[in-house]
């Protein structure tokens, strides 16, 4: 399996990173749309074009099962790129709203993301289709992609921030919390800290990498196995921080080859 996998910018990096975890046998093809990021604040109009245009890149380098990384093309784009690809497309809203509803004892889910995400309303729509007890409450935290791409992961101010983003959802008394953004894994103490010790949080990123693996596991003849040295970075931009800001999401150092859309 040549998995390929796509995101606005860097973020999606924190899926990379839980693929490769769970994973570290199959080949992973990377594009960070860098030239065009953030999507969080575009139309749903724009970023299907967009996401439309990252799978096509991604197939014509041979990936052959589609990862959309990024929550914001994940929530207004998906069905789309279903229609336009006839390969398998996994996205990271569907596991993470899986074991939300696994989790919840309080039935009271939140969810934090950008402002294309929340706007979709989709986890408000797909929760409580499956159960319908279910109370979705969710948040727009614009002002995070860039204080996490800034490195400000510890800073007060990021801490107030948080703070202040999480306090209607503490209102509400969520007993589980979805990181419906890429960045948000990075934050994850401080997010612990400010919603409560209490609160259950869930990462997307992990939850796509287990259903990943479980779809390969099923599929795969366990004798072909991918060489994960074909593993390639394609971005549409570089700039002199690029680097140091995809090891902060990635962990390590990798080669980063430039590409045009
Ligand atoms: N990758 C985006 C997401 O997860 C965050 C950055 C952006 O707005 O493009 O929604």
């Amino acid at each position: 399996m040549v998995i390929g996998v796509f995101d606005s910018g860097v973020g999606g990096l924190t899926v990379v990173r839980e693929l490769l975890r769970h994973m570290p046998d199959q080949a992973i093809i990377y594009l960070g749309d860098t030239a065009r990021t953030p999507y969080g604040t575009k139309s749903s109009e724009t970023i299907i074009d967009y996401s439309i245009e990252d799978t096509g890149f991604l197939v014509s380098k041979g990936a052959n099962l589609i990862v959309i990384a990024c929550h914001s093309a994940s929530s207004v784009a998906t069905n789309a790129i279903r229609q336009h690809f006839s390969l398998p497309v996994f996205e990271v809203v569907s596991p993470s709203i899986q074991q939300a509803i696994a989790l919840t004892k309080k039935g009271r889910i939140g969810i934090i993301g950008t402002r294309a995400t929340v706007a979709s309303g989709v986890y408000e729509k797909t929760i409580p289709e499956l159960s319908p007890e279910i109370k979705v409450f969710s948040q727009a935290c614009p002002l995070l992609v860039p204080l996490v791409e800034e490195g400000w992961i510890k800073r007060s101010e990021t801490r107030r921030i948080v703070k202040k983003y999480l306090r209607p959802l503490r209102e509400r008394e969520i007993d589980t919390l979805i990181l419906g953004c890429t960045h948000y894994p990075l934050l994850r103490p401080v997010i612990q800290e400010k919603i409560g010790k209490t609160v259950q949080i869930v990462d997307p990123a992990q939850e796509v990498a287990l259903t990943v693996r479980k779809f390969i596991e099923q599929k795969q003849d366990k004798a072909e196995k991918a060489s994960n040295n074909a593993n390639r970075f394609f971005l549409t931009d570089l700039t002199p921080t690029t680097a140091s800001v995809v090891r902060q999401f990635l962990g390590a150092k990798i080669l980063l080859e430039k590409i045009e859309l």
